[in-house]
């Protein structure tokens, strides 16, 4: 069998604690299906920073081309803040170069409701039930990247700071087109987010995305502005299979809709490009290095661990892997132990334990 070769960034803060119990869940795999995963491990953003000087050494950009994925544990730190005052996106973080390296534009972002978990959602019971969506963020253009963009100071004195707000056709299509054939193969309901009402951006985006709904007859299409998305991921979440969002609506809302699944720690995403098939996704937990846990073994490991199950599902095409860490994953909701986030005593280690023994059982 072709050897699968995989990309291991751990990063900073908890990003290491949280890679480790996915490298012990792909060695269970791996000793289950006899997969034979080639793991190559390197640095990336702050210890990348500590080592090298750069955030993103050249030759892990070359690594990340040649293999099948990309796992990436957590970014970032105060420390490594400002360390590139005047430098590009891609300058200032590594985890961004990479993905504009790497083209994985289309962020696959699943927020579901465990029922087990419902006690720690800050929403009432009955407006979970059900829910299962994806916020599909834009990774590689608009307001985050687009030029002009800057500070401009006379002296010492702030005078002015500025984004530009910008997509061109083909991102937008690409993006729409990725969302359509997503949507098709779930529930078929496509909401396009977008501030159209103020914003010329906004109206563009809405013009090439409804314009390609007509491909797409079997999914129901709508169009929704972000502002009022948000306040219905609130009031009624289930009424949402895709969302698709451009770089900073999708950063925002699928925040908001981790606090569906009760905590941060839970939601796993990917980021692929046009083809998954062809080239490699990075694959990687939505939070962050949260400073204020690190090194203290209590990080939830479950969102790093179905980043994994993404994995399997859009970079290998190995439903049945997924799906026994989805059934994994809800076993250990039920059972415990659960880590401090969901009001458990459970450490890191002991959460990963419980679900290596799931996967044990149920394969
Ligand atoms: P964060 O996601 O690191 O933390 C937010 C809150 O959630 C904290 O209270 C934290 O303890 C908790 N939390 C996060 N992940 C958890 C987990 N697995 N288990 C239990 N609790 C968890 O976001 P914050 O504080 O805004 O950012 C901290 C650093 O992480 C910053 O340097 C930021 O730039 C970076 N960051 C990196 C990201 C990435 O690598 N993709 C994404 C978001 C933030
Ligand atoms: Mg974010």
């Amino acid at each position: 069998m072709k050897e699968i070769e995989i990309l291991v960034l751990p990063g900073d803060g908890i990003g290491p604690e949280v890679m480790l119990q996915a490298l012990r869940v792909l060695e269970k795999i791996s000793d289950i299906t006899n997969l034979p995963f080639v793991i190559h491990e390197d640095l990336i953003h702050g210890q990348a920073w500590d080592a090298y000087g750069t955030f993103c050494r050249d030759e892990t950009v070359d690594r990340a081309k040649s293999v099948d994925a990309v796992l990436v544990g957590a970014v970032g730190g105060e420390q490594w803040g400002n360390l590139v005052p005047n430098g590009t996106p891609e300058e200032k973080d590594g985890l961004i170069r990479l993905r504009k390296e790497l083209d994985v534009f289309a962020g696959i972002r699943p927020a579901k409701s465990y029922s087990h978990l419902r006690e720690r959602s800050p929403y009432r019971h009955e407006l979970l039930r059900e829910v299962d969506l994806i916020v599909l963020r834009e990774m590689c253009g608009g307001v985050m990247f687009a030029s002009p963009r800057g500070i401009e100071k006379d002296g010492a004195q702030l005078i002015r700071g500025f984004d530009t707000a910008a997509y061109n056709l083909e991102e937008v299509r690409r993006h729409a087109h990725f969302g359509f054939q997503l949507a098709r193969q779930r529930n078929k309901h496509l909401t396009s987010v977008d501030k159209a009402n103020v914003m010329e951006s906004g109206v563009f985006w809405r013009e090439v995305v409804s314009g390609l709904a007509s491909e797409y007859p079997d999914v129901h299409f709508e169009n929704m502005y972000a502002d009022n998305c948000s306040y219905q991921l609130a009031i009624n979440p289930k009424q949402f299979d895709v969302i698709l969002a451009d770089n900073l609506f999708g950063d925002i809302l699928s925040d908001q809709a981790a606090a569906l699944s009760g905590s941060l720690g839970m939601l796993a995403s990917a980021s692929l490009p046009d083809d998954p098939s062809n080239s490699p996704g990075i694959y990687e937990p939505v939070h962050g290095t949260a400073p204020d846990i690190a090194g203290k073994n209590i990080a939830n490991p479950i969102g790093m661990i179905l980043s994994l199950a993404l994995m399997f599902e859009f970079g290998f095409s190995m439903q049945e892997i997924s799906e026994k860490l989805h059934l994994a994953v809800e076993e250990v909701t039920r059972t415990g132990p659960l880590t401090p986030d969901l009001g458990g005593l459970g450490t890191t280690s002991e959460v990963t334990d419980a679900i290596l023994h799931s996967l044990e059982r149920n394969f």
